[in-house]
């Protein structure tokens, strides 16, 4: 009998491994099965349909695999397919098995780290198209004032490693301007992207004193904490052996070459065709 049931992890690229990396520490003895569709990204740009397609494809690569739990650690994918996949496509599969966003969770608790009421975002094209922050935030946190900043260059700059070039200085600060002189009372700033996290010591130079920035990972990992807490069925069906797979869409060499920079040590990973 299959008895790996790890929990699955989905990015566009390489991004969420950094959501993997901050399951990992709270959450070890669990088996993790990443897959990343790095042919096929960015995601940022593209429309809600390919995003969904896209995303879609592969969680049922991943439930294929034995995964009884899916967690879409890309902002844009929670933005722009979590609630169609939830809401069409997970009651026609398995109804035993679930997925989850990181935009929920983030926005749950983003607002308790303000003062003055003014939240910032800083995302992809598309996750600031689907509005899915700021409507979020409104559900817990009704008064608080949201602005997004789009940061298209963002990703690219990441995957590419060009992040560390004295020319992407100006391209990381603009967005950082413009969401300041729009909203000069900002005192917290989401990173919604889980690429981000390896911007962070770049944008933290760059914010006025006192703003608080806010790297999802840890929020993502409380949450799925207390999410299994909450639900022992799934719980226990998830196997725990302390295994890690790493899957991506494009060549395993190169993914295995970068992702030390986004996890923090070596992985191993395998090519999977879903075309
Ligand atoms: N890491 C993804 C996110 O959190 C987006 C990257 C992309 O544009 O593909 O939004």
């Amino acid at each position: 009998m299959e008895t790996f049931h790890p929990i699955g992890v989905f990015d566009s690229g390489f991004g969420g491994l950094t959501v993997l990396r901050a399951f990992e520490d709270l959450l070890p003895h669990y088996d993790y099965l990443y897959l990343g569709d790095n042919a096929r990204a960015p995601y940022g740009s593209n429309s809600f349909e390919t995003v969904y397609t896209n995303t879609l494809q592969c969680v049922e690569y991943l439930l294929g695999r034995g995964c009884r739990l899916v967690i879409l650690a890309c902002n844009t994918a929670s933005a722009k397919a979590l609630r169609t996949i939830q809401q069409k496509d997970l009651p026609r599969m398995d109804s035993g098995v679930r997925v989850l966003g990181v935009i929920r969770p983030t926005a749950e608790t983003a607002g308790n780290f303000s003062n003055t009421g003014n939240l910032g975002i800083f995302a992809t094209a598309g996750t600031v198209a689907s509005g899915s922050y700021p409507l979020e935030i409104a559900k817990f946190f009704p008064e608080m004032r949201v602005v997004q900043e789009a940061c298209p260059l963002w990703v690219p700059l990441v995957e590419t490693g060009q992040y560390h070039e004295p020319s992407a200085h100006p391209l990381i600060r603009k967005p950082v301007e413009n969401l300041f002189s729009r909203a000069p009372r900002t005192d917290v700033i989401i990173l919604g992207c889980t690429h981000y996290p390896l911007l962070l010591p770049a944008i933290l130079k760059l914010v006025p004193p006192g703003v608080t920035v806010l790297s999802q990972e840890g929020i993502v990992a409380d949450s799925l904490c207390s999410y299994l807490g909450r639900h022992p069925d799934l719980e226990s069906r998830c196997s725990k052996e302390g295994k890690r797979e790493f899957l991506t869409t494009d060549s395993a060499a190169a993914f295995s070459a970068h992702a030390t920079e986004f996890f923090g040590r070596e992985v191993s990973t395998s090519h999977v065709d879903l075309s």
